[in-house]
């Protein structure tokens, strides 16, 4: 697991935009990306559009899979992660929409929605790289505490605790739907690297329990430190809690050239 700790949250948006397009280029055109939605990336995805727009980056051959959907809001309403992505991935990366894919929250049978997700990103050729964020309560996707460690895409029931922190983007907490359907556990583990990205000091807690905490169920984003290639990119203030937080430091300091990441300003970071 590799640890960076950067100044801000648009630093932050820059080291995980330059691990992205890194992995891009080095796949190739039609590279698949997993995608989160929330305020933690949204950085990172501004960080790309810019190198998207500036002729760096080409994803419009590309895939993407969002983590998850909510259940019960009505297709089309502003706070499904189908529209969410699309205003904050789709159409700023240059994405081509038939190949930006959601789990079907809206399906008469979620049970086969989930299977047929499964299938889709089977089918692509599994993700190349998987964008995270991490929850209050250590949760990735909406993998909540004690999702298994090996779960697939599936339907979820929402702690009071997430739907708290979701309830900034609705009118009240009555209006955040209670499930919703998320990629497993196992299904976040097969992609080929991860990146988390976290900011602020309300996210340190939950850090901490991810990269130093033992790997256990009630902190499922705990099970990334047994991902072979997994990237945690977090600011100052996520960073509060963490024991060997000098180490991290340090490691990045001392890396070869060809393990860092180039940024977009052309700089090796
Ligand atoms: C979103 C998702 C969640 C969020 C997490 C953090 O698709 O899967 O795991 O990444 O709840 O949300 P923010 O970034 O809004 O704090």
């Amino acid at each position: 697991m590799d640890v960076i700790i950067c100044k801000n949250d648009t630093e932050v948006g820059a080291y995980a935009a330059a691990k992205i397009a890194k992995v891009a280029r080095q796949v190739g055109s039609q590279v698949t990306i997993g995608v989160a939605t929330g305020s933690s990336p949204l950085r990172t995805y501004q960080a790309l559009a810019a190198m998207v727009a500036a002729g760096q980056l080409d994803l419009s051959q590309g895939s993407a899979f969002a983590l998850d959907e909510y259940v019960g809001l009505p297709f089309g309403h502003p706070q499904t992660y189908h529209e969410v992505i699309r205003k904050t991935v789709t159409e700023p990366l240059g994405l081509d929409p038939a190949r930006v894919h959601c789990p079907n929250g809206f399906a008469e049978d979620l049970r086969q929605a989930c299977a047929d997700y499964e299938a889709a990103i089977k089918q692509a050729g599994g993700v190349d790289i998987q964008i995270l964020g991490l929850g209050s309560n250590g949760h990735i996707g909406f993998n909540e505490p004690t999702s298994s460690l090996n779960s697939r895409t599936r339907i979820k029931t929402l702690t009071e605790q997430t739907r708290k922190d979701n309830q900034r983007f609705f009118a009240s907490l009555d209006e955040v739907p209670r499930h919703c359907l998320t990629q497993g556990l196992g299904t976040i583990m097969a992609a080929r690297h991860v990146v988390l990205v976290a900011n602020g000091k309300n996210k340190a807690a939950a850090v901490k329990s991810v990269i130093e905490g033992p790997i256990t169920a009630m902190f499922p984003g705990s099970v990334l430190q047994m991902h072979q290639w997994a990237t945690i990119i977090i600011d100052e203030a996520a960073a509060t809690e963490l024991e060997l937080a000098d180490y991290y430091r340090q490691m990045y300091d001392n890396l070869p050239d060809w393990q860092r990441v180039m940024l977009p300003t052309g700089d090796v970071g």
